[in-house]
């Protein structure tokens, strides 16, 4: 029996149970000292009074024998799918019911859909990026190949031709550095895709966050991205699901590589490998796109870019650069006085007693730089910027 051994190319542990693992070490020795988080991207805020409200009922109904629910279709229940088709209509985007998967989160398709792909396929990726991404690809054995993300390109970077690329990677709004690439620029990557016969997995799991309308908060808002596009989206960030976990998947039927439909594949690999998301959890999530939960949920989003505005104020007052913010709960800054992100990542931890996400956690040009989430309550928000103006 021989293990994977392309484990031993991943770094100790994923960055953020290495995060925990820190400020749990700090908390032993400091254990009156109150930590606030603004590290990992967990929201705060409970779940939208409509989606309850869904689940209370979905509950009762599994209490009672004619209205109990066993196994679900692996895929998703009609009423969850009809409801994102009604979301993406908006946009325009018209899906058909069969090309959406409800699963149990985006980070998990992310790493499934790899199933449908050879090993030796070379995959693109920015750097700085989400580490699920590179880790995923690193635990199959595939050649990963990075372009930079930097302040000169926005934290936006472009396609090179001269690059080959069969599986390219998009986050937008961007995690870590909250950048948000604009339709011209998502169609240049559209082109270059559909020139190399690549596919391109786009991460719109902050869609949401999204308030200028002239940015796409779908890649399927632009011509061509049928051919090219699987669109990953959650409903953890949007609605506060980080625990009850759901998100969707949307596979266009035109994807087909190597004379088959990534679509029917990916199908193949959900039925035989996936049970389908609980009944009560589905009925929750489509009570996300009734008026009532759409309201709720916007002012939950609010809320939360209410604080990426009350970050932000600070970070100018005190002359630190930074990005990100405004189209995304995600706020990037320049750690000052020439700091590592890891340096700084102990400074503030330590002096203050914030913690934030180190930039080199995502990636060599996030060396230097610092995350910082605007999920946390708004009087932790505010405290945490009187604490790092205190600092200077
Ligand atoms: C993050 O902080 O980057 C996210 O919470 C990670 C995730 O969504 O899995």
């Amino acid at each position: 029996m021989r293990i994977n051994e392309n484990y031993w190319k991943l770094q100790d542990s994923y960055l953020f149970s290495t995060i925990a693992k820190k400020v749990k070490a700090f908390l032993a020795e400091h254990p009156d000292q109150k930590i606030i988080r603004l590290g990992i991207g967990d929201v705060t805020l409970p779940l939208p009074a409509a989606v309850v409200s869904a689940m209370h009922e979905a509950v009762d109904e599994m209490g009672k024998k004619e209205s109990f629910h066993g196994y679900g279709p692996e895929q998703g229940y009609s009423f969850l799918k009809t409801a994102i088709q009604g979301y993406y209509a908006r946009l325009p985007v018209k899906l058909e019911e069969e090309e959406i998967f409800v699963s149990d989160g985006a980070k998990s398709d992310l790493g499934n859909i790899l199933d449908l792909f050879d090993r030796h396929n070379t995959v693109l990726v920015p750097d700085p990026v989400y580490p699920v991404y590179v880790d995923t690809n690193v635990m199959a054995g595939r050649n990963i190949v990075y372009m930079n993300a930097n302040e000169l390109n926005g934290f936006l970077p472009m396609p090179d031709g001269q690059v080959q690329a069969d599986i390219i990677y998009l986050c937008s709004p961007n995690n870590p550095t909250g950048a948000v690439y604009h339709k011209t620029q998502l169609k240049a990557w559209v082109d270059y895709a559909r020139r190399q016969g690549a596919v391109i997995l786009f991460d719109a799991a902050y869609e949401a966050f999204i308030s200028d309308e002239s940015l796409p908060r779908s890649i399927f808002e632009i011509d061509g991205a049928r051919e090219c596009a699987v669109e990953f989206c959650s409903f953890s960030k949007t609605a506060g699901f980080t625990g009850t976990r759901c998100g969707y998947t949307v596979v266009p039927k035109e994807l087909t590589y190597g004379g088959t439909k990534l679509n029917s594949m990916w199908l193949r690999r959900q039925t035989t490998k996936f049970n389908g998301v609980p009944y009560i959890v589905q009925k929750g999530a489509s009570a996300v796109f009734s008026e009532e939960g759409q309201r709720q949920v916007k002012a939950n989003i609010d809320y939360y870019k209410e604080n990426a505005r009350i970050i932000a104020d600070a970070l100018k007052k005190q002359g630190i650069w930074y990005t990100g913010g405004e189209n995304s709960p995600y706020l990037w800054l320049k750690c000052p006085e020439g700091k590592s992100s890891w340096e700084y990542f102990d400074y503030l931890l330590t002096q203050a007693g914030i913690v934030g996400t180190p930039g080199a956690g995502f990636g060599k040009n996030g060396e230097g730089f610092f995350r910082l989430t605007a999920f946390g309550d708004r009087e932790n928000t505010k405290e945490a910027v009187q604490r790092l103006a205190s600092l200077r």
